[in-house]
């Protein structure tokens, strides 16, 4: 898994497959690659670029979270995607990604992949699930129509020296002979492409039950927990058409949540 990102190589990939036109840079080193892209000029709808990164040093995740990555036991990348105008509301998108990274980790091989509302990607094993891959969507609008920074992290292994208290799981732990780094980004790039153009036209609810298919905490007991602390406890349900996740309570009806965290209640 440990092979160079290699750009000739990852387009030849995408050659292959059906995708929008892919612009594709990888830097050596750089901050953060969602960073990066917000800053960028403008891009035309039709367009996907791509800025992949061997070693990001302030990679940014989720509700003001830095996200650590190793280097070559990682896969650190944003895409750009500028929706036409009167395409659908960006919400559910995070959820629409979730499912193109299952569906490119799925197309390699790797088996017990899952969802987690927002937007973790995780791995079945035998402790339970642990987090896979992570995603930041960074959105602005314009006079264009919305444009979406997606930023994905993956853990492609765990070097020896990762903090034991970090609850992550690797892409190598789901297949006897990983494949390589450019095979992995090409993947994900094609489903991310061809995910995209189709969440323009119909949103996220033709999708919406391939991702409650991968649903991890699905029927489980969860806590919801924002910036101040728990918002809500039930069994998850899973998500609406809409995107928003569905809760019910020991007592009363399924309740929607928009924004949070979302881990299994302890027994
Ligand atoms: C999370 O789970 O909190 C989201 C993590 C997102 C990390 C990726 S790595 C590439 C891109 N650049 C960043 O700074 N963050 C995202």
């Amino acid at each position: 898994m440990s092979a160079t990102l290699d750009p000739e190589r990852i387009t030849a990939l995408l050659a292959a497959r059906t995708s929008p036109e892919v612009r594709l840079r990888v830097l050596a080193e750089c901050e953060s690659t969602n960073s990066l892209l917000l800053e960028a000029p403008p891009l035309e709808p039709g367009v996907i670029e791509v800025l992949a990164c061997e070693r990001q040093t302030a990679g940014r995740g989720r509700r003001g979270r830095s996200w650590l990555s190793w280097g070559e036991h990682s896969l650190t990348f944003s895409v750009r995607w500028q929706f036409a105008r009167g395409e659908a509301s960006p919400m559910g998108l995070s959820l629409a990604v979730g499912v193109a990274l299952a569906r490119a980790l799925e197309s390699l091989g790797a088996q017990g992949v899952g969802l987690k509302w927002p937007n973790d990607v995780l791995l079945r094993g035998a402790d339970g699930w642990r987090k896979l891959a992570g995603v930041l969507i960074e959105l602005s609008s314009g006079s264009q129509g919305h444009a979406a920074v997606i930023g994905v992290g993956v853990n492609l292994s765990l070097p020896d020296d990762a903090p034991a208290d970090v609850p992550a799981a690797a892409l190598a732990q789901a297949f006897k002979r990983p494949p390589d780094r450019n095979v992995v980004l090409a993947a994900l790039i094609a489903e991310l492409g061809v995910m995209l153009p189709a969440f323009g036209r119909q949103g996220f609810a033709p999708l919406r039950a391939e991702w409650q298919a991968h649903h991890a905490y699905a029927d489980c007991p969860v806590v919801v927990a924002g910036d101040l602390g728990v918002l809500r406890e039930g069994r998850c349900l899973g998500v609406a058409e809409d995107g928003a996740l569905l809760i019910e309570p020991a007592h009363g009806h399924a309740e929607r949540i928009l924004s949070g965290d979302v881990s299994l209640r302890p027994a």
